[in-house]
């Protein structure tokens, strides 16, 4: 935008500092922002350049005249930085590295060119770890760069950060007290899976990995810290005096020689010149979601350690490092209209329905709203222009409303009171956010049920998807989920193109399903707060259905993982009138209905060790070889660890690989974990 007068442009900085002011306070003391952090360097590039060209409208409490916001977490004590924990400057285009360099050698009066050291940047939290004599004393968040919050407790609850360090790689003057710098996160997986948990109990979901970090950092128990886990990268290292490491690569070594993690992959290194580093930058960017953790750009920073003391910082960033953005992986796109979905539990999800967008390379036409708080706080409305994102890159979610392109005439949505499907009066759980149909016959709810029953997660019945489950829902061929197992061959040739060579496939698939693992049945049947990963901890204490529904409610809450919410829903399910037909044709065997034991006697070939995957495998699904490894007797992790016994390795690892790697952790081919799998080799 163009000013032609001091008068509008101050104004417009007026306008931007409000802006801005209000989107600090929503991502440094809500954790929840509402716009990307592209959007965020836009508003705050803006404003900077108006107080460039018109220094005359800058005030002392503009957002450019400090490093942060102003952070305030109540029970948390602060920490006072020295130095301060500064900013990056930013290249928004990659071009613009090239202007970094320019501005970097004419502050040197020097010309040629510089090594640089470059580091995926982060998107967690920064955080500064203090160790007295090799013993970490003292963590704390960035906070606005001059205060943070002390989070000692909960940072000695993260695996990654050593509780005490080798002091050998520093110089001995500086032993007594060490700072260092660097990243808190949460992996992708782990967000991914935190969130399908939280989801499963009605919980608000986090909007990506770096809220999640926030929430679970500064939560004032610890043991909630411990469970969720974070990770740690150090970038960094405080010392009176660094010019005895001559280089960042050096310093980054004695860093990680210390006992600190660094990243390690490709894209963490030396190179010569601007021109390798943008290289670099382009090569992490088409990589970005292979990384295992949510990286928002490049830090590049210059090598020499002589130079940073010659080039020094401004109030806001250091001279000798910049941060390169990727593009945003955002896109725009209309909303036609907003539904209300009702799950299988019953509960009412507003959904909005787009014109199909690409982001980040997948076509997206749907975004779930969450409930009906997110809808409001977002206030989505149905002709609006949105601003959509992919959260952990794989969950499509609407960012923001462009609210410049907002009609006239739009009206906010109204989160309706009542069932959309069946019209019953909708209730809400106490303590949950989540609006629900109360009413177990609702017909959207008896559909739901009977597609998760045949679901992937469930009986995984091939042929039985959601529009074969409504075809027989509305010709009456079935009523309760257990129906599926009394259809007859002529039954199934009464749907519509569904033909008798598929009929007898999807017969054949149902027959299957009479004898899925225990797990799969537990979760098939849809027992409220019992997801995927209850069931499956059910499912290794039980022996089958039967044993399951005799069991005390004091039985199973002294079950590890299940609490007494859990206990009492699994308890009153198998005893509800409304279930009694349901649950009759599940235990009186009938039916045939006869669940594999999941546990496997404890000679399963996997049993007890712990595998991670990473990259597609040739011939599986990741899918397969999770249930294949699991019915083995071993379990899969998002990410690797201490205890990783193996690797499985496929096409296009991610970084994993080399984390296992420099952890010594051996790896296995698809070939290689079906033979192990069959017992063919010694583990
Ligand atoms: S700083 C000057 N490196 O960016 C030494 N910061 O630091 C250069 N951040 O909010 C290294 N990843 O949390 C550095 N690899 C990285 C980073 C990084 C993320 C964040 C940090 C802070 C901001 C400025």
């Amino acid at each position: 935008m163009l000013f032609r007068d001091e008068s509008e442009a101050r104004k417009q900085a007026e306008k931007l500092r409000k802006e801005i002011n209000k989107h600090d306070r929503l991502y440094f003391q809500e954790n929840n922002p509402e716009i990307s952090d592209a959007a965020y360097d836009r508003l705050f590039r803006e404003l900077v350049d108006l107080e460039t060209e018109f220094p005359a409208i800058k005030t002392p409490n503009s957002p450019t005249a400090r490093v942060g916001a102003k952070p305030v977490a109540q029970g948390i004590s602060e920490v006072r930085h020295d130095p301060p924990m500064l900013s990056l400057d930013k290249a928004l285009d990659p071009s613009e590295l090239f202007d970094f360099e320019s501005k970097t050698l004419r502050f040197l009066r020097s010309e040629g060119q510089l090594d640089y050291f470059t580091m995926p940047k982060f998107d967690g939290l920064a955080a500064e770890l203090v160790y007295v004599n090799g013993k970490l004393s003292l963590a704390s968040t960035r906070g606005d760069g001059e205060v943070g919050e002390d989070i000692t407790a909960n940072a000695l609850t993260i695996a990654d950060i050593p509780k005490s360090i080798k002091l050998s790689p520093f110089p001995k003057a500086f032993h007594g007290e060490i700072k260092v710098r660097g990243e808190v996160y949460m992996e992708k997986a782990e967000f991914l899976k935190l969130n399908e948990a939280r989801e499963e109990k009605g919980l608000p979901l986090f909007a990506n990995p770096r809220n999640a970090a926030a929430g679970s950092l500064k939560r004032l128990d610890p043991k909630i810290t411990k469970r969720r886990e974070l990770r740690f990268f150090g970038y960094g290292l405080w010392l009176p005096d660094i010019s005895s490491f001559k280089g960042y690569s050096k310093l980054m070594a004695a860093l990680s020689e210390a006992g600190i993690r660094v990243e390690s992959s490709t894209f963490t290194g030396l190179v010569k010149g601007m021109e390798a580093a943008k290289e670099v930058f382009d090569g992490i960017a088409e990589k970005r979601e292979e990384l295992p953790f949510e990286a928002d750009g490049l830090v590049v920073t210059v090598e020499d350690l002589s130079l940073w003391l010659r080039l020094g910082s401004t109030s806001h960033a250091p001279r000798y490092a910049v941060a390169a953005k990727f593009k945003p992986m955002g896109a725009q796109t209309k909303v036609l209209a907003i539904e209300v979905q009702v799950g299988r539990m019953g509960a009412l999800t507003p959904v909005a329905v787009m014109s199909p967008v690409q982001v980040g390379g997948v076509t997206v036409s749907q975004a779930s709203l969450h409930n009906e708080y997110e809808l409001r706080s977002k206030d989505v409305r149905v002709g609006d222009v949105v601003v959509i994102h992919r959260a952990g890159d794989v969950i499509p979610q609407i960012e923001s409303v462009v609210l410049e392109k907002r009609k006239k005439d739009s009206v906010p949505f109204e989160f309706p009171k009542n069932c959309p499907v069946c019209g019953t009066e909708a209730v809400r759980h106490q303590g949950e956010v989540i609006l629900h149909c109360p009413n177990k016959n609702c017909p959207a709810q008896i559909e739901a049920r009977l597609i998760h029953f045949a679901g992937k997660d469930a009986l995984d019945i091939m042929g039985l998807g959601p529009a074969n489950v409504s075809q027989l829902l509305s010709m009456d061929l079935v009523r309760i989920p257990t129906d599926l197992f009394r259809l007859k061959s002529a039954d199934l040739l009464r749907i519509p193109r569904l033909g008798e060579k598929n009929a007898t496939k999807l017969l054949e698939s149902i027959d299957k399903a009479r004898t899925a693992s225990l797990w799969r049945y537990i979760n098939a049947i849809s027992i409220t707060n019992v997801g995927t990963r209850t069931s499956q901890t059910l499912a290794t204490q039980f022996k089958g259905l039967k044993e399951l529904s005799e069991a005390s409610k004091k039985e199973l809450s002294s079950l590890n993982d299940v609490g007494q919410k859990v206990a009492d829903s699994i308890y009153e399910f198998f005893r509800s009138p409304l279930n009694r037909e349901f649950v009759g044709d599940l235990l009186d065997g009938k039916l045939g209905i006869a669940p594999t034991l999941d546990e496997p006697p404890a000679n399963g070939t996997a049993y007890g060790l712990r595998f991670v995957l990473t990259g597609k495998l040739p011939t599986i699904s990741r899918a397969e070889a999770k249930s294949r490894i699991m019915a083995q007797g071993g379990s899969v992790s998002g990410s690797v660890a201490k205890d990783t016994d193996y690797l499985v390795v496929g096409e296009k690892p991610g970084s994993k690989l080399t984390e296992a790697q420099s952890r010594g952790i051996p790896t296995l081919d698809e070939e290689g974990l079906l033979r192990l799998l069959e017992g063919k080799d010694k583990q």
